[in-house]
């Protein structure tokens, strides 16, 4: 039998993370696991319920109801990407959009929201064969990870990318607004002080400011493909 791996990807946002997690899950058979997602799925729980706006944050409030709060993965079609579920309800493109972007960093920094979404991540790569994109996987939910992936790009080829992808959607959002988001989002993300976004130290960087998304997965499948046969 081979071996599985867990295949940890860490890094800013907009960098493509979850594309190649994708990829490398659907080529080699894994888990894939987004745990943005999960992230975002707690901020629009925190925005239906009024915990979180432009003017205040109750984290007190959301804290008391994490209880409430119930994320799953579901896919509609059997070899499609999983969408997120918000207690049952499919949340798919409502975490999609600016509006929640701008409040989840914030949320993503209360240390009760990461241990209850750290506990499930943990679950569900506990049998290994995972792909896992985030900001603290390869740090915090699996330090142990074979590979560890760590992705950068320049923040305007970030913010492009991102602002491409709204548009596409039908999101009427203006450049400079997305790319403020990019870099506030950086700013929170690496200065939090429960699990700051940092590069765990076995990770291996790869800046894709420059690579096209297929030279891009064979490199990342070769290094997974020798730590599975334990070459590296
Ligand atoms: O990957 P993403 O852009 O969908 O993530 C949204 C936010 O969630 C990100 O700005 C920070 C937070 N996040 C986190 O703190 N830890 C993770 N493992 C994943 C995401």
């Amino acid at each position: 039998m081979i071996r599985k791996i867990t295949i940890a990807i860490d890094g800013y946002s907009s960098t493509g993370k979850s594309t190649v997690a994708k990829q490398l899950a659907d080529y080699l058979d894994y888990i894939y696991v987004d745990t943005g997602a999960m992230y975002r799925a707690v901020t629009y729980f925190a925005m239906q319920n009024g915990f979180i706006s432009t003017t205040h944050f109750d984290k007190e409030g959301l804290i008391a109801s994490l209880d409430e709060i119930s994320i799953g993965f579901e896919k509609a079609q059997p070899f499609e990407t999983a969408d997120v579920l918000l207690n049952g309800i499919n949340i798919e493109s409502e975490i999609r959009t600016l509006e929640v972007s701008s409040f989840v960093s914030p949320i993503a920094t209360v240390p009760e929201v990461r241990r209850k979404l750290v506990y499930q991540q943990q679950i569900l790569g506990k049998l290994k064969g995972v792909a896992m994109d985030g900001r603290d996987i390869g740090t915090v939910v699996f330090p142990d990870a074979e590979l560890k992936i760590f992705m950068n790009a320049s923040a305007t080829q970030r913010a492009q990318r991102r602002y491409e992808e709204l548009l596409k959607r039908g999101d009427k959002v203006l450049y400079q607004e997305v790319y403020d988001n990019v870099v506030e989002r950086d700013r929170i993300d690496t200065t939090r002080e429960d699990s700051p976004l940092i590069m765990a130290e076995d990770a291996i960087e790869i800046d894709n400011s420059e690579m096209n998304l297929e030279d891009q997965f064979h490199i990342i499948l070769q290094l997974a493909k020798d730590r599975i046969a334990g070459r590296i």
